[in-house]
């Protein structure tokens, strides 16, 4: 089967320390020499923040709320994944970039130490979303379930040993959010949370398009928080990953667009596995104070 197909769940292996899957890790020389258009848009985040809704909204803002512009290819061919290189399903990012006339909109789960450096050279505008760690990992349980290229995730309690230890694809939490925080005045980082986007999603649509320097009518706005709303995108084809075959992302184990929630960790968490991952949560974040919520 292996020998047959070039899918499998890929093993991590270490850039700088950083846990990779192994395509990545065996490409990294070309992912690290990589060089945006300075008019590039990059959305960084840890895997299962809020990726794919921010990507919709870039691109609706970019194209004026047409929504049939945004339906034109699914958001992996509209909106490269950088570091994915070979193989399939995700098209290999940079390789899509070859064809595709700036401003492009990159995605990127790299923490700020891997990202390759021309994206500060060029001054890319750079949006980073965070979420909160609890159902962050949930989020993140639930795809390394369905998704058949991430790394076997194994019973739930073992995973949240892997999350504290920084031991899943793209590495720690911790650090990965820590990591753009530290950077986001000097490198004008517009840094988001997933909870800010839920709890009023025009406020923070506005507040992307202002740092894109676009101005929209309010129209255009209210149709924007619309078509980017959990229950529109997980019917659009074009946005719910319906586009990846189901040996692959097995929607039966989990939908892609599964519940799109604030405060699913409470369905998943025991109530010692919380106390024991708050504790540990204090000690890793105490040196920053990154306005967090919903983690009580
Ligand atoms: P859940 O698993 O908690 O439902 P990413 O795009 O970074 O992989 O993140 C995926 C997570 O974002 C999933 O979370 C998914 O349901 C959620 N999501 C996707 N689109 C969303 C939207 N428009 N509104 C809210 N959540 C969304």
């Amino acid at each position: 089967e292996r020998a047959s197909s070039s899918l499998y769940r890929f093993p991590l292996l270490p850039v700088r320390g950083i846990p990779l899957m192994n395509h990545i890790a065996n490409s990294w020389d070309t992912i690290w020499a990589f060089r945006p258009d300075p008019s590039d848009i990059l959305i960084a985040t840890y895997p299962k923040a809020g990726t794919t809704w921010t990507q919709e909204i870039v691109d609706l803002l970019l194209h004026n709320g047409d929504a049939d512009a945004c339906k034109r290819a699914p958001t992996p061919a509209r909106s490269p994944f950088l570091e994915i290189v070979s193989p399939p399903p995700i098209p290999s990012g940079i390789d899509l970039m070859k064809n595709m006339d700036p401003p492009r909109i990159i995605k990127t789960h790299l923490p700020f130490q891997l990202l390759p450096p021309a994206f500060w050279e060029n001054k890319c505008k750079t949006i980073y979303v965070a979420r909160n760690a609890k159902d962050n990992i949930v989020s993140y349980y639930h795809f390394d379930c369905m998704n058949k290229t991430q790394p076997e995730p194994g019973p739930w309690e073992g995973y949240i040993s892997k999350f504290m230890r920084g031991e899943l694809a793209w590495g720690s939490w911790y650090d990965h959010v820590k990591g753009y925080w530290k950077e986001r005045e000097k490198r004008n980082i517009l840094y988001l949370f997933y909870e800010d986007m839920k709890e009023n999603p025009r406020r923070e649509v506005e507040r992307i398009m202002k740092y894109l320097d676009l101005s929209l009518s309010d129209e255009v706005i209210s149709r924007i928080v619309e078509l980017t709303s959990f229950e529109i995108m997980k019917e659009n084809p074009m946005a719910n990953y319906s586009c990846i075959p189901t040996h692959v992302f097995d929607n039966s184990v989990s939908p892609f667009m599964r519940k799109g929630q604030v405060g699913d960790w409470r369905n998943h968490f025991t109530p010692e596995q919380s106390k024991m991952f708050a504790e540990d949560y204090d000690k890793k974040m105490k040196d920053v104070n990154i306005p967090f919520r919903s983690l009580i």
